[in-house]
């Protein structure tokens, strides 16, 4: 069966006044020009627009809140619950609380329920001040049956590391949640605000690549108070404000730690809309590349294996995708709808767009066809920055500079 294409009116480009609808030429064997795709700068490519919370912390293969802010507006109203089974550091569901709306947020990542909650349930300065003054960073403590994390940390960073780690595993309130939070944002990166030697924010790195990086900065780590670096950024996240509104929406909001194909907290016919973005095949590692997270939050690695999905076999990740989608053909109100953002792979060395691949899921009776209409696709695109002209990279071609976004209605 083909897709279903529903009419639509498509939003005004920014720069031109006009809407700009194209077709674009398919570059894999799914042939789905039928689909329509809107190119347009949807959103701004400016870093930092939005609420001081979305930029507590780091995670691999997050959206900008400027993406769910714009789904949400354009397809929820306030008080209407919004999804994300795909959750990752929770950027869907705080910007729906900040909109007003019930947030659902499930990851197989335990982690991801450490980030988002703080973020959802913030306290004050004073509170954050208060508490950090009560901790006791400095009980002394043998690092000799500690793993050994010398190559990023100096050992008296790193006993406060193990301080605040062993309190946490027995303070659980708000404000305690909202340390850890601040706490595994600072884990490790570039500058003098993190407790680490020089290293990547975004990527827990593994440990010899940390030794080089020391060996050939010439540099051993240097000692990082860890409590006035939480205080700091603390107050950089807290700095925006409108705690009483999201503290009071939050309670009616549900954060879930399982499989997204088999959500089963989450109520059927319930979710008016859904933002989310699944793994991309396994172009992230998200368990290795977050290993000092999962570390900190005393989180086991071997719980996690086997749960998150990174397959680099596509037909896995289709039966992976269509088994979702089936599960929110079950939870999302007939006439609801799913954005689905997914990007460009490489895959057998060849460009695949995995819009197209979502559009054979939804269509093909194998897997989903009948669960859901195609509305649109958005193609999210921004000039190239100066770095990338650098490198000649031109926009749209090699598909590194878009967001691909299939908007569904549950039939
Ligand atoms: C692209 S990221 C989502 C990032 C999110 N949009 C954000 O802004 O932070 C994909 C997420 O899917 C999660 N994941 C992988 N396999 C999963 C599964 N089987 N069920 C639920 N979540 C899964 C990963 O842990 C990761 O957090």
């Amino acid at each position: 069966m083909a897709a279903q294409i529903l009419p639509f009116s498509p939003p005004k480009s920014r720069n031109s006044g006009l809407p700009r609808k194209i077709t674009q030429p398919s570059s894999q064997e799914f042939n789905s020009n039928a689909i329509p795709r809107i190119f347009d700068e949807f959103w701004t490519a400016k870093q930092r627009q939005m609420h001081s919370l979305h930029y507590a912390v780091s995670y691999r293969g997050s959206f900008k809140p400027e993406l769910p802010d714009f789904f949400i507006k354009k397809f929820s109203d306030p008080g209407d619950i919004v999804g994300d089974p795909f959750g990752g550091r929770g950027t869907t569901a705080l910007q729906s609380v900040l909109l007003g709306r019930r947030a659902l947020s499930n990851d197989a990542n335990p982690l991801s329920e450490r980030l988002t909650y703080p973020k959802l349930n913030p306290i004050t300065e004073e509170e954050l001040e208060g508490r950090l003054n009560e901790i006791n960073f400095e009980r002394p403590r043998k690092l000799a049956n500690e793993e050994d994390l010398s190559m990023f940390y100096h050992p008296d960073t790193y006993r406060e590391i193990l301080n605040l780690k062993d309190y946490l595993k027995e303070n659980r309130d708000d404000v305690d949640r909202f340390i850890e939070l601040i706490a595994i944002s600072r884990l490790h990166g570039h500058s003098a605000g993190f407790f680490s030697a020089y290293s990547f924010p975004q990527i827990s790195i593994p440990k010899s690549n940390q030794a080089k990086i020391n060996k050939t900065r010439g540099v051993e780590p240097d000692y990082r108070d860890i409590k006035s670096r939480i205080l700091k950024k603390g107050r950089l996240v807290l700095k925006d404000g409108e705690f009483e509104m999201m503290r009071k929406a939050a309670k009616k909001s549900l954060l879930t730690t399982s499989d997204s194909r088999d959500m089963s907290k989450w109520k059927s016919g319930s979710v008016d809309l859904i933002v989310t973005s699944p793994p991309f095949l396994n172009q992230v590692d998200y368990i290795a590349d977050g290993w000092l997270e999962t570390w900190f939050c005393g989180i086991e690695k071997t719980t996690l294996n086997g749960k998150i999905v990174q397959t680099p076999s596509l037909d896995e990740w289709m039966q992976f995708i269509s088994d979702t989608l089936t599960e929110l053909h079950r939870v999302v109100k007939s006439g609801g709808v799913v954005a689905m953002e997914v990007g460009e792979v490489r895959y057998q060395s060849k460009l695949l767009n995995l819009d197209e691949v979502l559009v054979k899921l939804i269509s093909e009776k194998k897997y989903n066809a009948g669960q859901f209409s195609i509305r649109e696709i958005y193609v999210q695109s921004q000039e190239f920055t100066k770095l990338a002209n650098c490198f000649n990279v031109k926009n749209n071609v090699l598909g590194t500079n878009t967001n691909r976004i299939v908007l569904m209605e549950r039939k």
